[in-house]
C-alpha cells in the first residue's frame, strides 16, 4: 500500500520530480555532444548487435501494436555500458511513445514514484535505471502499479485517514540493472520480459566504432578499427571512450584525423591499455595473485587489502572482464588464475 499525505503540495511534488526525470525526446538530447548523439541508435535496426534480443523485441513490439496495447514490462540486465538505457529509448521510439527516464537512487520518497506514475499517459514508457537500488517502500508501490495498474493512496490525517485507489493508465515499466541478483523476486516476477544484454563481438564493436568514428569525422584503416574493437572489453561505452582518446591523440600528435593501427597502438599504450584491453589495475590484480599466491586460490578481501582497493570495485569493475576472457575463476576457496591467465601475465 502506498502512502501519500493528501497535504502534499502538488506544485512542490511537480518541482521535485521535474528535477529527477527526463523526457527522452528533448531534455536528454540537449546538452549532449552533437556528433555523438547523432550516432546513437534511434531504431532497433540502427542498434548494432544483440540480434536474437532485437528479433524477440520486434515480435513483442509488433504484437503490442496489433493489440493496440502497451508493451509488457521489461527488465534488461548486463554489465555497464552495453546499451540498456539506449535500448529503452529505442523501444519508446519504435512504439511511438514518450519515455520518462529516472534512476532508482532518485526515487527516495514514496511521493517521487507516485508523482511519476500519476503523470504517465496511456502506453508511455517509464524507464528506471539501477532498479536494484529501489527502496522497499517504492518497490511496494510498484507492485500493484505494474500488475493491476493502480496505486492506493492514504489520504487525510489522524482519524480521518482513508485509502483512495487511483487507477493508472496502462504503461510499460522498463527497468535496467547491472545486478540482477540484488532485485527482490516479487519485483523481478512482475516483469513479463527479462532479457540479458551480452558483451559484443569484435565484429559488432567494429561496426559501432565505425558508426561513431564517422560522426567524429575520422578516417580509419581497417586494422585501426580492429585494434580499437579488440581493446574495448566487449563494451560499446568503452569503445566510444577509446575512440575519443585516439581522436585526441591524432589531433594533437599528428595534427589530422587519420587513424591507422600505429596511432591506435601509441595512443592506447600511452593510456596503459594493453592489446586485450586490460588496464593497469587489471594487470596489477592478476600479477598480485600470481606473484604472491602462486595463482591462488586467494580470498577477495586479501586481494583487496593487498592492492589497496575496495573489494566491491574489484568484483564489479575488474573481475567481470577477466572472467569473460577466461583468465580468472571464482571458487569457494577464493580467486584462482586459469592457465591462460597465468600464461598471459608470464608472457608480459
Ligand atoms: N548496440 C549499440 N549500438 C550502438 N551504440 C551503442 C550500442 N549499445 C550501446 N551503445 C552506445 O554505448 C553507450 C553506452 O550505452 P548505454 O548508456 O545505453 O549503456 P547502459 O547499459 O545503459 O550502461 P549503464 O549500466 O552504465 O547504465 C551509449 O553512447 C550508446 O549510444
Ligand atoms: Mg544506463
Amino acid at each position: 500500500m502506498a502512502i501519500l499525505s493528501s497535504r502534499v503540495n502538488q506544485s512542490d511534488q511537480k518541482r521535485s520530480n521535474s528535477a529527477k526525470i527526463s523526457n527522452s525526446s528533448s531534455e536528454i538530447e540537449n546538452g549532449l555532444e552533437k556528433p555523438e548523439y547523432l550516432s546513437r541508435p534511434k531504431s532497433l535496426d540502427q542498434f548494432i548487435g544483440q540480434e536474437k534480443l532485437k528479433f524477440f523485441l520486434k515480435i513483442c513490439i509488433n504484437a503490442s501494436r496489433l493489440r493496440k496495447d502497451a508493451l509488457d514490462h521489461i527488465l534488461f540486465f548486463g554489465q555497464p555500458g552495453l546499451g540498456k538505457t539506449t535500448l529503452a529509448l529505442v523501444l519508446a521510439k519504435e512504439m511511438g511513445v514518450n519515455c520518462k527516464v529516472t534512476s532508482a537512487p532518485n526515487l527516495e520518497r514514496p511521493r517521487d514514484i507516485i508523482g511519476l506514475l500519476m503523470n504517465l499517459k496511456e502506453g508511455e514508457i517509464l524507464f528506471i535505471d539501477e532498479i536494484h537500488c529501489l527502496k522497499r517502500v517504492t518497490e511496494e508501490i510498484l507492485y500493484s502499479a505494474m500488475e493491476d495498474f493502480y496505486i492506493d493512496l492514504t489520504v487525510g490525517a489522524n482519524r480521518g485517514t482513508r485509502i483512495r485507489r487511483v487507477n493508472l493508465p496502462k504503461f510499460t515499466l522498463v527497468g535496467a540493472t547491472t545486478k540482477l541478483g540484488s532485485i527482490s523476486s516479487p519485483l523481478r516476477d512482475r516483469f513479463g520480459i527479462c532479457q540479458k544484454i551480452d558483451p559484443y563481438s569484435i565484429n559488432d564493436l567494429e561496426k559501432i566504432i565505425n558508426q561513431f568514428g564517422k560522426s567524429f569525422g575520422l578516417n580509419f584503416t581497417e586494422n585501426a578499427i580492429y585494434q580499437l574493437a579488440s581493446r574495448s572489453r566487449g563494451t560499446p561505452r568503452i569503445a566510444i571512450h577509446l575512440l575519443k582518446r585516439v581522436r585526441d591523440f591524432a589531433m594533437v600528435m599528428a595534427n589530422n584525423l587519420n587513424i591507422n593501427e600505429k596511432l591506435v597502438n601509441e595512443a592506447l599504450e600511452q593510456q596503459q591499455i594493453d592489446a586485450k584491453g586490460l588496464d593497469l589495475s587489471s594487470i596489477q590484480f592478476l600479477t598480485f595473485i600470481l606473484n604472491n599466491y602462486d595463482g591462488g586460490p586467494v580470498g577477495l578481501e586479501t586481494i583487496a587489502a593487498g592492492l589497496g582497493e575496495e573489494s566491491s570495485m574489484i568484483e564489479s569493475v575488474i573481475e567481470p572482464y577477466l572472467l569473460q576472457l577466461g583468465f580468472l575463476s571464482r571458487t569457494s576457496r577464493g580467486r584462482v588464475l586459469t592457465k591462460s591467465g597465468r600464461n598471459y601475465i608470464l608472457g608480459k
